[in-house]
């Protein structure tokens, strides 16, 4: 638990999160993950965040009490329902007379997550804004940035925007919370995997947040994941924007499956060569890989090339699951190529195919499927490929 001054009556109450294996039980937190929550004092006392899953809350809720005397405490703002912010809300209700101060569709939510009694919840619609004293907290919808209840709060006399899941990143803190005292690099990395795992499918609607956020004045982003930004601001609004706006690199991502080695051999023939003519590319082995990885490099690649041998028929069992996580997100328009051993029938990637079809790629050929190990035959073909390949990388 870390307990930090963020601005004179302002403080961040987080909680790294080193347990829980899968985020939303599916992406992968090998570096854990953070809940952050906020306590703003004033002639009312204000908690942004009201908390953390509900396996973790008293452990949560003893931390708070070493702050702030819970009965003082105003209103608790959900600036997003999902469970885990609001995994302790139950207990907080208990043990508090606040508030619970929501978007109407998240009042909504509330509701039916935990039956909070409904004279205790204040639905608040965009621009709304509640009196704390010196300072006031406004409300912005972010609908869909993750959930249609997302809202953020801003906070007027510090100019801190309380952002939720936006601008939000995978990774425990471990005690440095600001963005000038951690690895930047890594945490701009995790904050990529956040946003294409979590938000992705709804990239358009974080477009259209962040665009209706650059008018206001803001001077610290304290989201409800990952680090506080109050020194380099633009880089992870830099970040969320052009993730959101879907845009690519000049870039390859070169997922692959091998059972015994034929299809990798080619794999790292076709990535050595690609390398070698000065395109940058990112190499995948879909046996020690989750999706989360993948989807992260693939979201910005212009190219993305598929090797995987036939197996029973059909495609290698794990790429598939890629491609079909590439689907549940939706990444639409981009290049692809495929290339794959098999042994003695052929033309599993014709499922890989139909995903992407679906998803309007465009495929660059050949398609370059071998018998057994890669033959001279199959590495000319494979030669041509990558030609065409940093063709449409570099036009
Ligand atoms: Fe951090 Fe969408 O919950």
């Amino acid at each position: 638990m870390v307990i930090r001054k963020i601005v004179e009556n302002v403080f961040y109450i987080g909680l790294d999160d080193d347990i829980t294996e899968f985020f939303e039980g599916i992406w992968p937190l090998p570096w854990g993950v953070t809940y952050n929550t906020y306590l703003v004092l004033d002639e009312k006392i204000a908690l942004i965040e009201p908390g953390v899953r509900e396996e973790l809350a008293m452990r949560y809720i003893s931390e708070l009490e070493s702050v702030v005397d819970l009965s003082e405490i105003d209103y608790i703002v959900v600036n997003h329902s999902e469970p885990d912010h609001s995994g302790s809300l139950p207990l907080l209700c208990r043990l508090t007379k606040a508030k619970i101060v929501a978007s109407k569709f998240g009042v909504n939510l509330l509701r039916g997550f935990y039956n909070i009694a409904g004279e205790r919840l204040v639905g608040v619609s965009s621009g709304d804004s509640i009196s704390l004293g010196e300072t006031k907290l406004r409300f912005i919808s972010i609908a869909g940035v993750h959930w249609p209840d997302s809202m953020v709060t801003y906070e007027t006399k510090n100019k801190i925007l309380f952002s939720s899941d936006a601008f939000g990143a995978f990774g425990s803190l471990r005690g440095a919370i600001f963005d000038d005292e951690i690895d930047k690099t890594f945490y701009l990395e995790e904050a990529k995997r956040y946003f294409v795992n979590i938000i992705g499918k709804f990239a358009g609607n974080a477009g259209k947040a962040i665009d209706s956020l650059s008018s206001v004045d803001i001077r610290i982003i304290a989201p409800a994941h990952g680090p506080v930004w109050r020194t380099d601001i633009d880089l992870i609004v830099n970040l969320y924007r052009d993730l959101s706006n879907r845009m690519v690199r000049d870039k390859v991502t070169l997922i692959y499956g091998s059972m015994y080695g034929f299809t990798e051999n080619l794999a790292i023939y076709i990535a050595g060569r690609i390398a070698e003519k000065g395109v940058e590319i990112e190499v995948f082995n879909v046996t020690h890989t989750h999706p989360s990885f993948t989807m992260a490099s693939a979201w910005d690649s212009k190219v993305v090339v598929f090797g995987g041998p036939t197996y029973d028929n059909d495609i290698f069992p794990p790429l598939l699951t890629h491609v079909d996580y590439l689907r549940s997100k939706m990444l639409k328009n981009k290049k692809y190529a495929l290339f794959g051993s098999y042994g003695w029938s052929g033309k599993g990637y014709r499922r890989i195919q139909r995903t992407l079809e679906e998803l309007e790629w465009e495929l660059i050929e050949p398609i370059v499927e071998f018998r057994g190990a890669p033959t001279s035959d199959a590495k000319r073909k494979a030669d041509e490929l990558i030609e065409n390949i940093v063709r449409a990388i570099k036009g």
